[in-house]
């Protein structure tokens, strides 16, 4: 599926859409295929002079397959960013394109639904996605098994610890990606809203290790929004530093294998601090 939202566009969410076969088969070259694209966003809440601009001029790709890594200081627009991305919000300006069927979203919090069973919540996008009961059970089994979880799969919610549950969510998010596209077709889109932030050092440390390894299995592209620097040198293989509000592309930095991350956090983390104090002085 490939999701335009402009600003010029009617008021029908393009992500409501229904997905079909045809519509996963992008024709275009392979050369010119990207998994998000957006060109000249802008955001602006509330109108006049109780508007808040949240984003302006933003430009970032993200390459099928890509992870990039979204780092900004506390209300610079990364979570802002991500709805457009995701559909849940529209531009005030630019356009936002997605290309690779509708994006799987993992937030902060694990919001999963209390009354079903973790192995039930996994199979919740597949169910919505019309997979028969069978097989959304096994699937949902090997998901769980991915995330180090198999045999919790009738646990509820309430049942489990915080890194579990967002384990769970991390699950489903998986699931949701690879049931709207399909895998085979360049892998979906995962958009990930500090979804560590709230755990404890080592979970965090596991899940970021556990992320890598399902990114790395399943081919999916990850957008993926945090504040820490450590973090984003350690997953992305690019990292884009946003300005302060309004939030803005000020620098992207390549992370490549042989690159030297403790030097590279180094230098990021100079960058966002001189960032923030210019807003200050702003
Ligand atoms: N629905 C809304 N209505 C009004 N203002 C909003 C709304 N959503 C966000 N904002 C404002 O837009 C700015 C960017 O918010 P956003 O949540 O995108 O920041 P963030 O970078 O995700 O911050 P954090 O790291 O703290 O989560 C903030 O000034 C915020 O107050
Ligand atoms: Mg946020």
């Amino acid at each position: 599926m490939t999701a335009v939202i402009d600003t010029a566009a009617t008021n029908t969410p393009a992500t409501n859409t229904p997905a079909t076969d045809t519509d996963v088969i992008d024709r275009r070259p392979i050369s010119t295929r990207t998994a998000v694209e957006l060109r000249g966003v802008g955001k602006v809440f509330g109108r006049g002079a109780d508007g808040v601009t949240a984003l302006t001029g933003v430009d970032l790709r993200v390459e099928p397959g890509e992870f990039v890594v979204l780092l900004g200081a506390s209300g610079c627009g990364k979570t802002t960013l991500l709805n457009l991305v995701a559909g849940l919000d529209r531009p005030g300006a630019g356009t936002v394109t997605v290309h690779s069927g509708r994006p799987a979203v993992m937030f902060q919090e694990p919001a999963l639904l209390p009354w079903l069973d973790a192995g039930r919540n996994v199979e919740l996008p597949l169910r919505l996605s019309g997979m028969g009961r069978a097989a959304r059970r096994e699937r949902a089994g090997e998901l769980l098994d991915l995330v180090r979880l198999g045999g919790q799969a009738r646990k509820r919610p309430h049942e489990l610890s915080g890194g579990m549950r967002q384990r769970v969510a991390l699950a489903r998010a998986i699931a949701a990606t690879s049931s709207g596209a399909g895998s085979d077709s360049g892998g979906g889109l995962l958009l990930m809203d500090e979804p560590f932030a709230a755990l404890d050092a080592i979970t965090r440390d596991f899940l970021q290790g556990e992320l890598q390894r399902i990114w790395r299995t399943t081919g999916t592209a990850v957008l993926f929004v945090t504040h820490d620097v450590r973090e984003a040198v350690r997953l992305g293989q690019r990292v884009v530093l946003l300005s302060s509000r309004p939030g803005t592309v000020v620098r992207e930095w390549d992370v490549a294998d042989d690159t030297d991350r403790a030097q590279l956090t180094d230098e990021i983390t100079a960058r966002l601090r001189e960032v923030i104090s210019t807003h200050a002085r702003a």
